[in-house]
């Protein structure tokens, strides 16, 4: 097979990473951090989330953050929204992209949103249409699209009904998500040669979470399947508050050791996202689960200790010359004094 030439990778840290943290992430770090992560290639980011802020108390700065952000004419910029008044202060702060979302599964979107499936729908199409009405792109997710937290497997024709249901609205792309980081290639095989049959590839956004560590695993197989478009955040950083025990999505910085070493196309300055994860790491005082990031750390540490012991060297030798000197000198003396 073939690998694709390029993969676009949108970066969804500033939302999915930080709404599940305790720890408050200061609105001009936020800003700082969104602004680095503008600077890095990176084609898309999804900034923050319009909803209740009683519900995601992390976020409750969507409008602030929104507002201060330099905004890259090369990025697009999203946000979640749950409904109309999300909408409007969506708009209001700036987005290019809105990005509504449901379960596939009954529970989760209950749970997530307070509504079940069926009174999802209306609030939905009148989001998709207002922000058409401004000239907004609009993503579709559709989380639990292999298992949900409460129901277990979900049925590949449910998944199949809100993808009709959403594309019917007029989304311009379908975000899938492994909600709860639990599905294996067979499972993401299933779904894809469902969706590939009814949907175009370039529409198809796979948002894998890693809880199980199969997120590197179903990327792969999803882009056997010619899918190249996926979500991810910096550093593995996340959860969802509705998934209890869930992980966050694939790390960006593991998925870009992957398409860098496949010779994949993204756009994306690894060294930067590195900067922008240690950034955050630090931010939040606790260690963020990539692996490649912690690999990364741990090379840069030795060779900080390199350089460090090099200057140590770089010091001492004047002072041994110096003491070579003295000593010389004294023995030149004492023979001369004898002489
Ligand atoms: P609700 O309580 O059902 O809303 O919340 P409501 O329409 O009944 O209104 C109740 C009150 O909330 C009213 O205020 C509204 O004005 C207010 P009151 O009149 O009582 O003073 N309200 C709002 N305030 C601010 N912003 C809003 C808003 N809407 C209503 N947008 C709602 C419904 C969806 C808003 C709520 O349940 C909520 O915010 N849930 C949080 C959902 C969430 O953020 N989940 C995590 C993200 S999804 C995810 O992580 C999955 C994903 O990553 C894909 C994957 O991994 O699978 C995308
Ligand atoms: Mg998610």
């Amino acid at each position: 097979m073939r690998w694709p030439n390029d993969v676009q990778i949108k970066e969804v840290g500033p939302r999915d990473g930080l709404q599940n943290e305790k720890e408050w992430i200061s609105t001009d770090d936020k800003v700082k951090w969104i602004n680095m992560l503008s600077a890095s290639g990176i084609k898309e980011i999804e900034y923050s989330a319009f909803v209740h802020p009683k519900w995601v108390p992390a976020l409750k700065d969507a409008r602030e953050v929104g507002k201060r952000i330099i905004r890259n004419p090369n990025v697009t910029y999203s946000a979640l929204v749950p409904n109309e008044k999300g909408l409007e202060h969506a708009l209001e702060a700036g987005i290019d992209m809105a990005s509504v979302f449901m379960s596939a599964s009954e529970t989760h979107n209950r749970k997530n949103i307070n509504k079940s499936i069926a009174e999802t729908y209306p609030v939905l199409k009148k989001v998709i249409e207002g922000a058409k009405q401004e000239k907004k792109r609009v993503t579709g997710y559709i989380s639990t699209v292999f298992d949900c937290p409460f129901e277990g497997r979900v049925k590949i024709d449910d998944v199949l009904s809100v993808c009709d249901r959403l594309f019917e609205y007029g989304v311009d792309d379908l975000s899938l998500g492994d909600t709860i980081g639990t599905a294996v290639p067979s499972q993401v095989e299933m779904l894809l040669e469902e969706i590939l049959y009814r949907f175009p590839n370039k529409n198809i956004i796979m948002h894998f979470h890693d809880t199980r560590g199969m997120a590197i695993a179903n990327i792969v197989t999803s882009m056997r399947y010619g899918v190249r478009r996926f979500d991810s955040s910096i550093g593995g950083l996340g959860g969802c508050p509705y998934a209890p025990g869930a992980a966050g999505n694939v790390a960006t910085n593991d998925l870009l050791y992957l398409l860098n070493g496949l010779g994949i196309n993204t756009t994306i300055d690894e060294s930067k996202i590195r900067e922008a994860a240690f950034f955050i790491q630090r931010k939040l005082n606790k260690h963020l689960p990539s692996r490649s990031l912690e690999y990364e750390a741990s090379q840069l540490k030795k060779s900080r200790r390199y350089l460090q012991e090099n200057q140590r060297n770089v010091r001492q030798t004047p002072r041994k010359r110096e003491i070579i000197y003295v000593f010389l000198k004294n023995q030149y003396d004492k023979i001369r004094s004898k002489v």
